[in-house]
Order: structure tokens, then sequence, then C-alpha cells
């Protein structure tokens, strides 16, 4: 049941989401210049709030995999894996029954760049796949076990447009549990946006930190994506002094630095010249300042501290043995031999980089390997399914110039992520 082109919330919902929905367009557009080829999030020319109360009703009725926490779920039926299983070892599984969560038009939180299947997708099947760790099983989600977790608290990602994506795809997963008045969406700042759920006085929120470490770029009025960023790989507190207090901490930094080989990095706070500084080096030390950061301002009785490994692209069709491919268009299944290593390339050297600097810091750091695990999902991005491209180019032509092989469907891969998550944030006592 879609309500789309008509506002049936209140008005001051409507409002809070119209300035919210309007941040996010201003969000979109410095995630243009992170993409290879094409803007990844379009405008949004209609408002796609929907009768959550209706679908509050349907969803009850239907779905058994995602516990709403009725009757009959108690907590104590979650299995935990042991603490020493390598989660992000295993492999994709086919599962029809459980996947996906939930459907693109269940959530009116999601963006209609990223709802593929509505864009012109035919294919479901890169939505049905489960995570299946080779020494364990993930916990069934249940939103509510999650949400009593985050009773109080604040969750925040920090980071880059596939950190906003995995935002996005947690709301998702938890909204459907959450009665429709006790929910709401409200953007504080250009760079941060809260998702809260009342009952719980809980928030999942998003902060806007391409770089972590500050940039030109993060400014408003500087996101047209048009001129190369230049960092300060020393400056991170205009950023950090929103990051303080929160009790889950969720960052990533990959996608805005990964089409470049040499990075523009200003010589001084003066900020009038800047430095052309290999890639690797200038990450190095935009992670160090972080770091340091992140051990003189998080208090690790209070807070746990994640860091999400790179999100990787599928550009090149013969990576995976299929000459005759464009990018990632057109791929429906995901690479399934892994008797030999994928890659993709994914900069492995900027992998290891964050890899020995969350492991040696005073704070511990939970690192969240996707990477690997992502890189067998050739079958789950964007591609040219999009609403900018549907409304652009005839399909054949969008193929070719413009599918976005690095951001993802939702639902979809991102919603694996936050299994792990969840898995690693229920586990913590
Ligand atoms: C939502 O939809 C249901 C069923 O169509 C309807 O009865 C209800 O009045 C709607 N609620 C609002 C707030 O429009
Ligand atoms: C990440 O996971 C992959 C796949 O299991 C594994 O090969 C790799 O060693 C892991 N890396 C780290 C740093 O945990
Ligand atoms: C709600 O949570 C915030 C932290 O996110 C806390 O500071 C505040 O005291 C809480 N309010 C209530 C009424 O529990
Ligand atoms: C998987 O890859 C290995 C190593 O390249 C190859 O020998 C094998 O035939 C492949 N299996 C399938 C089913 O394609
Ligand atoms: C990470 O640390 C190991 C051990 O100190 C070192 O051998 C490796 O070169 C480092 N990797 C990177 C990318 O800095």
């Amino acid at each position: 049941m879609k309500n789309r082109g008509g506002c049936v919330c209140k008005r001051n919902n409507c409002l809070r989401i119209l300035v919210s929905f309007s941040i996010f367009l201003l969000l979109c557009s410095l995630f243009d210049h992170a993409n290879f080829s094409s803007p990844p999030f379009p405008r949004l020319e209609k408002n796609k709030i929907s009768n959550n109360s209706y679908q509050m009703v349907q969803e009850n009725s239907k779905q058994d995999d995602i516990d709403l926490g009725g009757k009959g779920s108690d907590e104590d039926n979650v299995v935990l894996p042991p603490l020493d299983c390598v989660i992000f070892t295993g492999e994709w599984v086919i599962d029809d029954f459980a996947r996906p969560f939930y459907k693109e038009e269940e959530c009116e939180f999601l963006d209609e760049s990223m709802t593929c299947n509505e864009n012109g997708r035919e294919d479901t099947m890169y939505q049905n796949w489960r995570w299946q760790p080779r020494d364990c099983s993930l916990p069934k989600f249940r939103a509510k076990l999650l949400l009593e977790k985050l009773r109080g608290k604040r969750l925040m990602f920090v980071g880059d447009s596939l950190n906003h994506q995995q935002w996005l795809s947690l709301i998702c997963l938890v909204q459907s549990s959450i009665p429709p008045s006790k929910k709401i969406l409200t953007s504080y700042s250009s760079s941060l946006t809260v998702f809260k759920a009342e009952e719980y006085n809980a928030t999942i929120e998003f902060y806007w930190a391409p770089f972590l470490v500050d940039s030109n770029s993060d400014a408003l009025d500087r996101r047209s994506g048009q001129v190369d960023p230049i960092i300060a790989t020393e400056t991170i507190s205009k950023h950090g002094h929103n990051w303080k207090n929160v009790d889950y901490l969720i960052f990533d930094t990959y996608t805005s630095w990964m089409k470049f080989t040499y990075m523009k990095v200003y010589r001084s706070d003066l900020r009038m010249e800047y430095d052309e500084i290999e890639l690797p080096v200038a990450y190095e030390r935009a992670l160090k300042t972080w770091a340091k950061w992140v051990d003189e301002n998080v208090d690790p009785q209070k807070a746990h501290v994640f860091f999400s490994s790179m999100s990787p692209a599928h550009v090149r069709s013969s990576d995976w043995g299929n000459p005759d491919g464009v990018k990632c268009a057109m791929e429906t299944t995901p690479i399934l031999n892994s008797s030999k290593p994928v890659n993709v390339g994914t900069n492995r050297q900027l992998f290891g980089i964050a890899v020995n600097i969350t492991g040696s810091m005073k704070v511990s750091v939970d690192f969240l390997n996707i990477t690997t695990l992502s890189e067998y999902r050739k079958d789950a991005h964007i591609s040219v399914y999009n609403s900018f491209h549907v409304k652009l180019l005839p399909r054949e032509q969008k193929l070719i110039r413009d599918a976005d092989c690095l951001h993802w469907c939702l639902p979809g891969l991102p919603d694996t992520w936050n299994e792990l998550l969840y898995t690693r944030i229920i586990s913590q006592s």
C-alpha cells in the first residue's frame, strides 16, 4: 500500500521530514563526487511519506524473522555465537524464507535513489541472500532486543555515503516495531540527522564527515563535487565535538578517497596552501588524527567504538570472469566460487592501514571486517536502478555509462552489515 505523491502525516511531522529531506538533498550533491561516474542519489521530486499506521498492521501480520516483540518473543531465544567465532568469514546462502527483512515500500524512511525494484529492477534474488559464518550462526535479528539495548542511549554512524546507507538500513530494520507517532527523523544541522525511537529514548544518528577529519568540502556550499576536496589531516575537533557522549560510534571512511592517487592536503591550519600527498600517506595521517581523538575523548567504560572496513566497488566485470559484462550492470548473482580469492580492486593498502591503526589504540575498537563478504556481492549494487537514471535516459545507454557500482540497493547488503553490528552489540554486556 503506497501513498506516493500525497502527504498523509500530521503537519508538524511533514515539516520535520521535509526539512530532513532537503538536508538530505544537499548531502546527495556531495555524495556525487565520491562516485566513479554517476550521481548515486537523485533529486527527490515527490514526497515519499507513507501511511505508517496502516503499514504497522500489515507488517505485524506477516513478518516472522524480524521479531516485532509481541507475545512469545522472549529474549532467551536469542542464541549468541561464541565470542571467538569470526563472523566475517563464511559464505552467502539463499534464504527465500527469511529474507528480505523488509520490503522497499514498508520503510517510509528509504530514499527513492536506492529502491531498485521500484526503479525498474526486475530480479529480486539479490535481496534473498543470507550471510552464513563458517564456524557459527548469526543470532536472529530482533528489533526490540536491539532497541532495549539502546534504551536511553545514542548510536551514531559517522562517515561517508556508505555509512549513510547503513544508517538508513538500520532505521528500516527497527522502524516497523515502533508505533507511528513514536518515531521521528530530525536534522539538527547540515551534518547531523537523528532518528529517535521515543518510547526507548534511543537515537540512531548519522553524522556526515566523509574523511573523518575536516575538509573544505564538508560545508554546505562546497558540496557540488565539481572540485577536488582539500583535507586537513590534522584537524578533527570541529566534527569530533558532535561525537562526544555517544554510546555507540560506528566510523567509516573510504569512498571519498578511493578515486585519488594523490590527495590535496592543507599545509597548515591557515588553509592558504596545500600539498599533494600520496593517498596512503594522507589516509594514514587522517586515521592517526582520528585515533588520537578517540583515545582522548571516548570513555571506554561507557562507549563502544566500531570501525567499518571499506565497502568495495564492482567496476570491471573481468574481475569476476565476465568479459562481456558492463561494470556491475546486469549481474544477478554473487560471486559464489570462493575457492579463489576475489579481487575487485579494493585498495588493500588502505585496508591494512585501517587494521593497523584501529588495532593499536588505547580505546579498543571493534573492526567490522565487511570488505571481503561484500566483494562477493557484484549483484547487489544500485547499478542503473536509481530514479535519476530511470528518468533521464533509455535503459541501454544508462547501462554503459552510468551504472552506480559503488552504492547498494535497499533492502540489501547493508542489512547484513547491520546484522553483524547487531551481533556485536547484543553480545556485549
Ligand atoms: C491510514 O490508512 C488507513 C487504511 O487505509 C486509514 O484508515 C487511516 O485513516 C489512514 N491514516 C491516516 C493518518 O491517514
Ligand atoms: C577479514 O575477513 C576476511 C574474510 O574472512 C579475512 O580473509 C581477512 O583476514 C579478515 N581481515 C581482518 C583484518 O580481520
Ligand atoms: C534520554 O537519553 C539521553 C541520552 O541519550 C539522556 O541524557 C537522558 O537523560 C534520557 N532521558 C530520559 C528521560 O531518560
Ligand atoms: C572455482 O575456481 C577454481 C579456481 O580458479 C576453479 O578451478 C574451479 O573450476 C571453479 N569452480 C567453478 C564451479 O567455477
Ligand atoms: C601493518 O603492520 C604490520 C606489522 O607491524 C606491518 O608489517 C604492515 O606493513 C603494516 N601495514 C600497513 C599497510 O601499514
